[in-house]
């Protein structure tokens, strides 16, 4: 049985719908009160007990791979004025996790972001976090589905039950159930990329954490571009699913579509009121809002 050591976070998209922000700045990179988006996927990376991670970035996105480096010149300069506390937080970032990147030269699709990164993950199981999404659990996301790595040696999607309309900007799974205590496992039988409501199989939608078996990089291998002329990693798992069976487990946390624009403002005013640092002066102000 192998370990799961390695992390892939896809982050070459386009970030087309927060431009103008990301026309020069990753999506990747905004910050959800002060911290980058992708910073706040690498610590769910970093507590679910995973050693390695590998961004796929594209050009224009070494902002990324610069806010995991370590800048010896700012230290210097952050030491020198005494600033302590700072100093402290910059080394944190860099001494987080070994971090490398990968180039996805043109985005070609989801797909094709995991696929370019087989060099990288090699022949073991992986975690796949989409750069832009994140949760808030009490035990990390990727840690549930590790555990259930461990149980059924097979690939687990994280799922999220949405309401009806919503299942047309998601891969949704069809699905038997595990019989799980919980009710939370399932076996997955099929998957649709971004089905119209009344033709999903289910409103199970699948969310940006995957665990996988690295049979799926032959599985995209032979996957043409499918919806938006992209290589969909849906479609990947759909082939895969014809040579081994891949788990669907609905998660507990509360996921944030940070890259979608009223998620990304959800998600600042809530993180917000959890920050010892301004709760009490954000709740106060939010309070006096005439809304
Ligand atoms: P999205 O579809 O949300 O990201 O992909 P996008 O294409 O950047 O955003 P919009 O729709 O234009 O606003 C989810 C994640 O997958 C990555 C993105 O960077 C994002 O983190 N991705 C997507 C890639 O790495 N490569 C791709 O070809 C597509």
């Amino acid at each position: 049985m192998k370990r799961v050591r390695k992390a892939v976070i896809p982050a070459a998209g386009l970030g087309t719908r927060f431009l103008p922000a990301t026309k020069a700045i990753p999506k990747e990179m905004l910050p959800i009160v002060d911290k980058p988006i992708i910073q706040y996927v690498v610590e769910e990376a970093v507590q679910s007990g995973l050693e390695d991670v590998c961004f796929v970035t594209s050009q224009g996105k070494s902002a990324i791979e610069d806010h995991f480096d370590y800048d010896y010149q700012f230290a210097t300069v952050l030491a020198e004025q005494g600033k302590t506390e700072l100093l402290q937080i910059v080394r944190e970032i860099s001494q987080m996790i070994v971090i490398s990147s990968m180039r996805q030269k043109k985005p070609m699709g989801l797909g094709h972001a995991v696929l370019v990164t087989e060099p990288f993950v090699g022949d073991e199981p992986f975690g796949v976090f989409l750069g832009d999404d994140i949760i808030a659990s009490k035990k990390p996301v990727m840690r549930q589905l590790l555990e259930i790595f461990l149980e059924r040696q097979a690939s687990v999607l994280a799922v999220l039950e949405v309401p009806g309309e919503a299942v047309s900007r998601y891969g949704v799974v069809s699905v038997e159930p595990t019989g799980d205590s919980q009710g939370r496992l399932f076996r997955i039988t099929d998957l649709v990329e971004k089905p119209s409501p009344d033709q999903a199989p289910s409103n199970l939608a699948i969310i940006g954490r995957y665990l996988l078996t690295p049979r799926v990089f032959p599985a995209l291998q032979n996957t043409p571009p499918g919806k938006g002329g992209e290589i969909q990693l849906t479609d990947g798992l759909r082939r895969l699913l014809t040579k081994e069976p891949v788990y669907a487990y609905r998660f507990e946390g509360t996921r944030y579509d940070a890259g979608n624009k009223l998620e990304y403002l959800k998600a600042t005013v809530e993180f917000a009121l959890q920050r010892d640092d301004v709760a009490d002066a954000f709740r106060s102000y939010l309070q006096q809002l005439e809304l």
